[in-house]
């Protein structure tokens, strides 16, 4: 793949070691992190970001912080841990996955931190292979030259590899199927200006960088043949949570006639929020919207803010769900039950 690994272990496996996604693309500055506060300001502040990669940083997390702790303490400590790390985020369902699978590895266990550290490397190796599924899944539902539209960042960068959304574009450029993708920039933290369009661009592919408000126009130019979306969450009856701005893609995707796919992990599978409704949504700071990016402030001073960073796509709306497992048709509640529960 074109980028080396971006979340892992430092050298010497004490530290949880990430590529800082916040200065990118003007910088690459990889972080070593070994404190909780670091840890939970590394989520908060989208150093590391996107709904698989901050599971597996959390299981890094954990296990980091295990191994400075007492041998007897461990068992004691490890819930708090795991609930401060969490609390840093609450869309992306993830992350709380990542927290509990690792407690409940470790629960009982004579050597905890051991335990840990193979968990946690599992659930790394796991999300590649889950990529790669969804990759080989996505392509079939494309022809080669076929123009893509994607919101956000659902990449490698979001991920371990390949990514989610941009898996089927990135095995496809491997294996010499080209696709056109329009990268919508995705106000106001410019993930696909910021990611997408400098992950797809080291790895060689047709991307085209666009404004959130000119999807509907390239897709009435005829120029989208498919959507290709990430996602935080699935509801049981298959809304699906994913960033600012994604619902409205699919709603001119409805418009159009073209389809919209969301790609995820069946570890982003939640049965227990039955509907989009039950998915907490992040609301981050106004000043993402009014002068993070600016010299100046862009808005007046004393406007109010209101900056929801997710939004829920319903399942109506939605073509297919793909995950590692296959693609999934409406109606989505058997088959999300099936994939999660394999029965
Ligand atoms: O706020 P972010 O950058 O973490 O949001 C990321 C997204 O919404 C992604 O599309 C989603 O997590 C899927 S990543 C494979």
């Amino acid at each position: 793949m074109t980028l080396p690994d971006h979340v892992g272990l430092s050298s010497d496996g004490t530290k949880v070691r990430i590529l800082d996604q916040s200065l990118l693309p003007g910088r690459e500055v990889y972080l070593e992190l070994d404190q909780l506060d670091q840890l939970i300001e590394a989520i908060r502040s989208l150093r590391v970001r996107g709904a698989p990669a901050i599971g597996i940083f959390a299981g890094y997390a954990l296990y980091v912080l295990a191994r400075q702790l007492e041998k007897s303490a461990v068992q004691k400590e490890l819930p708090r841990l795991g609930e401060a790390l969490s609390n840093a985020r609450p869309t992306a369902v993830n992350l709380s996955w990542a927290v509990r699978r690792m407690l409940q590895a470790a629960q009982g266990q004579e050597d905890p931190v051991a335990v840990l550290g193979r968990e946690c490397r599992a659930i790394h190796e796991e999300d590649a292979a889950m990529c790669r599924a969804i990759a080989e899944h996505g392509l079939t539902l494309v022809k080669p030259g076929d123009g893509i539209l994607t919101h956000c960042n659902a990449g490698q960068l979001a991920t371990s590899q390949y990514g989610t959304a941009l898996g089927p574009v990135l095995l496809g450029q491997e294996r010499g199927i080209p696709f056109r993708v329009f990268a919508d920039e995705t106000r106001p933290l410019l993930q696909g200006a910021r990611l997408t369009a400098w992950e797809l661009q080291r790895a060689g592919v047709d991307v085209t960088l666009i404004c959130d408000n000119m999807a509907g126009m390239v897709m009435k130019q005829g120029l989208v043949q498919a959507c290709f979306v990430g996602c935080d969450r699935v509801a049981a009856n298959g809304d699906a949570a994913n960033k600012i701005g994604t619902s409205g893609v699919a709603v001119l995707a409805k418009h159009y006639g073209i389809p919209f796919y969301v790609l995820g992990p069946s570890s982003t599978i939640d049965l227990d929020c039955p509907t989009g409704a039950d998915i907490p949504i992040e609301e981050r700071p106004g000043e993402e919207i009014g002068s993070l990016w600016y010299r100046e402030p862009m808005a007046p001073a004393g406007v109010k803010f209101y900056n929801p960073a997710f939004d829920v796509t319903e399942h109506d709306l939605i073509t297919g769900i793909v995950t590692e497992k296959g693609v999934c048709n409406p109606p989505f509640s058997d088959a999300l039950r099936r994939i999660k529960y394999g029965a």
